[in-house]
């Protein structure tokens, strides 16, 4: 046990040093439109939503929102976050991407929520969804939160679980609103 414990910590640096790496400097972030950026993942995930028998919901917002980011990596995060909730619907069922604009402390932000009719969290996970390698699926290597919030905190954002439960899951992402 105590090996495997080390080793897990060796693994949890390696990939915290290879994350870092991949952060991309804030000169690689640009200004865009969030209704363009998420019209523009969900056309790369869509059928395969389809072929799920999933249904897929997104109302741009009636105003332009905008956001600095780097596209790939809002995209690498978004894309995770529908995954996971194709995922945790066998049967099929909706996804719903929702955006809006909130008061916050240091200023506006953009809080963007995923909504999905999915069977929900194993409640032993919820704590910990975020940490690396962890991973309720048997073929899943637990990374793509872990990576997501990682982009999310380096963007001067955040990502949480905001509700979970048989009935379904709501992840949020919060971004600081572009001037
Ligand atoms: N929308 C969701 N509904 C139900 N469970 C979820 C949802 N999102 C995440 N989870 C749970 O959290 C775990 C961790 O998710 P994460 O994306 O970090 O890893 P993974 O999907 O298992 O593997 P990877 O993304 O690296 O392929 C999942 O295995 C799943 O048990
Ligand atoms: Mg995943």
């Amino acid at each position: 046990m105590r090996v495997i414990g080390e080793k897990l910590d060796q693994l949890e640096a390696i990939v915290s040093r290879v994350l870092q790496f991949a952060k991309a400097p804030s000169s690689m972030h640009s200004r865009w439109n969030v209704a363009e950026l998420i019209g523009d993942t969900l056309v790369l995930i869509r059928l395969k939503l389809a072929q799920s028998k999933i249904r897929l919901e997104f109302q741009p917002p009636a105003q332009p929102i905008h956001v600095d980011v780097h596209k790939g990596q809002f995209q690498q995060v978004l894309l995770n976050l529908l995954l996971n909730a194709t995922q945790a619907m066998d049967q099929g069922g909706s996804i719903a991407v929702r955006v809006g604009v909130e008061s916050h402390e240091g200023g506006r932000q953009v809080v963007i929520d995923v909504v999905d009719t999915g069977r929900g969290v194993p409640p032993e996970l919820a704590a910990h969804i975020f940490d690396s390698f962890l991973s309720g699926r048997a073929d899943g290597t637990g990374l793509g939160l872990a990576i997501a919030k990682r982009i999310l905190l380096s963007h001067h954002g955040d990502i949480t679980l905001h509700s979970t439960g048989p009935g379904g899951t709501t992840m949020r992402l919060r971004l600081p609103l572009a001037p």
